[in-house]
């Protein structure tokens, strides 16, 4: 049966929220289209104003286009499960914290919150521009520091793909069944405790 392109999957929310939010969702499957140089400059732009702890802003970012060195590197720094769909990302980035602070040196424990962070406004402007993200952690982290040199005050959190939403049939039918696959989350009463952890 063919199908053709998601870009909103059902997300069966309790309670209305921002469309940003209910709307994104991580695809494996991607056109072409570039992603132009004025549009990958608003989706920075959000990046750059999410909060940070001291306002250290501990993110950086390597772009990688597709047939570019760099999104060739990404692609060898991914393990073998993400390889096959990601490498047809128009862009790839690899995320990376700065461990310390800048003021005085100290251990920076939020870094990586703050990426988080970072990445929930990427995701909120992608996703208002109908551009579909798909973070991974499934990387080979020292393998991608030494690729692309990076120093010993750095580490790297996570690749991410970007690009816009292509049609499931082009991927393999098990990457395409969990490409249609439901969204699900746990439920409120599983996450939120209310003047107690219990
Ligand atoms: C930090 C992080 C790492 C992830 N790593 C991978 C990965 O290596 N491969 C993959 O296919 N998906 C990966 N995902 C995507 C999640 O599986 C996905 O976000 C989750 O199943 C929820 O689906 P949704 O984003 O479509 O709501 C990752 C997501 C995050 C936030």
């Amino acid at each position: 049966m063919n199908t053709t392109v998601v870009e909103h999957k059902e997300t069966p929310t309790d309670h209305n929220i921002l469309d940003v939010i209910k709307n994104r969702w991580s695809p494996r499957s991607f056109t072409d289209e570039t992603i132009s140089e004025e549009t990958l400059n608003r989706l920075f732009e959000a990046t750059r104003w999410a909060p940070s702890a001291m306002n250290e802003q501990p993110w950086r970012f390597i772009v990688g286009k597709k047939d570019d060195p760099a999104h060739q590197r990404m692609i060898e720094g991914l393990m073998q499960g993400n390889q096959p769909w990601a490498k047809n990302a128009p862009v790839l980035l690899t995320t990376i914290i700065k461990k310390t602070y800048t003021k005085n040196g100290a251990p920076n424990g939020s870094a990586k919150h703050d990426m988080g962070l970072a990445i929930g406004n990427l995701s909120a402007q992608a996703t208002h521009e109908g551009i579909g993200l798909h973070q991974m952690g499934g990387i080979d982290r020292a393998n991608l520091a030494e690729l692309f040199n990076l120093p010993d005050d750095y580490e790297i959190v996570t690749v991410i793909a970007l690009g816009y939403f292509g049609n499931p049939d082009d991927l393999t039918e098990d990457l395409k069944a969990r490409e249609l696959a439901p969204r699900s989350r746990k439920a409120l009463n599983e996450i939120i405790y209310y003047g107690d952890f219990k």
